[in-house]
């Protein structure tokens, strides 16, 4: 029987499985363990299964050594130093697939209610200041015939670029494979969706000059990581007009404080990094996780590894 630790409940019977086999402890508290109690509980526990909002970079995996597996509670690794991970032989697990269309339609959403001013409008309702029926309330932008361009064309990008298609756009990608290069999708796009991983090499990716590359009736929607966008230029773009509009769920820093500047600025949806939240996707998350750890518990190769390089030592 090996110790687990849970940095959070979750949803479904994932974790009552997990206790049939193993000896199972549980972060009782609805925000993510304090840094040093995580760290304490992780040197105790053969194996761990984490939030991304657990940071466990190289400093972190000597000090909670040995550990025979950690999954993580979502498709993202960024939280994760694989790399240290690997060279201390755990594998790490993520919940790829079934997070795709949940994201997608969350991305969707956020495209529509910035491109028809949801928030505007449902705030004026609310405010007593419902405007007569008038031809010039609440004017947006079509989203038929629009070009929407997708960044990060892996399994969310694609399945937004199917929303796309199924409103009448035009889709325009690119990746690190190839497509549209970002300037020339930033210059023609109408949306801009971001579905990149975060890495070295997409940390900040939309900042000024590429905010002002975009067309001043451009719509920016983020459901990937926040700190692909340089938020104070953000911030910026929307105040000046250099952007017509935002949907983000996801930000730099997440949470962002009540008082944070950029919820100031016009024309912006923010969520608070809700894109896999339905009960049957997160669900469906967490039997992922726990067949991630019962497996390299088990001594098998997690059927879902973010390093599977670590099974080639
Ligand atoms: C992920 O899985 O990476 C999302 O951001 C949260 O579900």
């Amino acid at each position: 029987m090996a110790r687990i630790y849970v940095t959070r409940h979750l949803p479904g019977d994932a974790i009552d499985r997990l206790r049939a086999a193993h000896d199972v402890e549980v972060w009782p508290e609805d925000g993510p363990p304090p840094h040093d109690e995580f760290v304490a509980r992780a040197r105790e526990a053969d194996a761990l299964l984490t939030m991304l909002t657990e940071r466990m970079d190289a400093a972190f995996l000597a000090e909670a050594a040995p550990l025979r597996g950690v999954a993580n509670y979502a498709v993202g690794t960024d939280n994760v130093d694989l790399a240290a991970a690997t060279a201390a032989g755990v594998p790490v697990g993520n919940t790829p697939d079934v997070l795709t269309d949940a994201t997608a339609d969350l991305a969707f959403a956020l495209l529509l209610a910035a491109a028809r001013r949801i928030r505007d409008a449902d705030e004026a309702v609310r405010t007593g200041n419902w405007p007569t029926w008038s031809p010039g309330a609440f004017l947006g932008h079509d989203v038929a015939g629009a070009t929407l361009g997708i960044v990060g064309y892996g399994r969310i990008g694609r399945a937004v670029a199917r929303r796309g298609e199924g409103f009448g756009m035009e889709i325009v990608h690119n990746s690190r494979s190839g497509g549209t290069s970002l300037d020339e999708l930033l210059r023609r796009c109408d949306y801009v969706s971001l579905h990149a991983p975060l890495t070295p090499d997409t940390r900040g990716l939309i900042g000024e000059r590429e905010l002002g590359l975009m067309k001043s009736t451009a719509i920016l929607v983020n459901t990937a990581r926040g700190e692909l966008v340089q938020t104070a230029a953000l911030e910026r773009a929307l105040r000046d007009g250099t952007i017509a509009g935002a949907g983000l769920d996801v930000t730099d820093p997440e949470p962002l404080p009540p008082d944070h500047p950029l919820l100031q600025a016009p024309n912006l949806t923010v969520l608070p990094h809700i894109g896999s939240a339905t009960r049957t996707t997160r669900e469906k998350m967490a039997d992922m996780a726990a067949g991630n750890l019962m497996a390299a518990l088990a001594g098998e190769r997690m059927p879902y590894c973010a390093n599977p390089e670590v099974y080639e030592r």
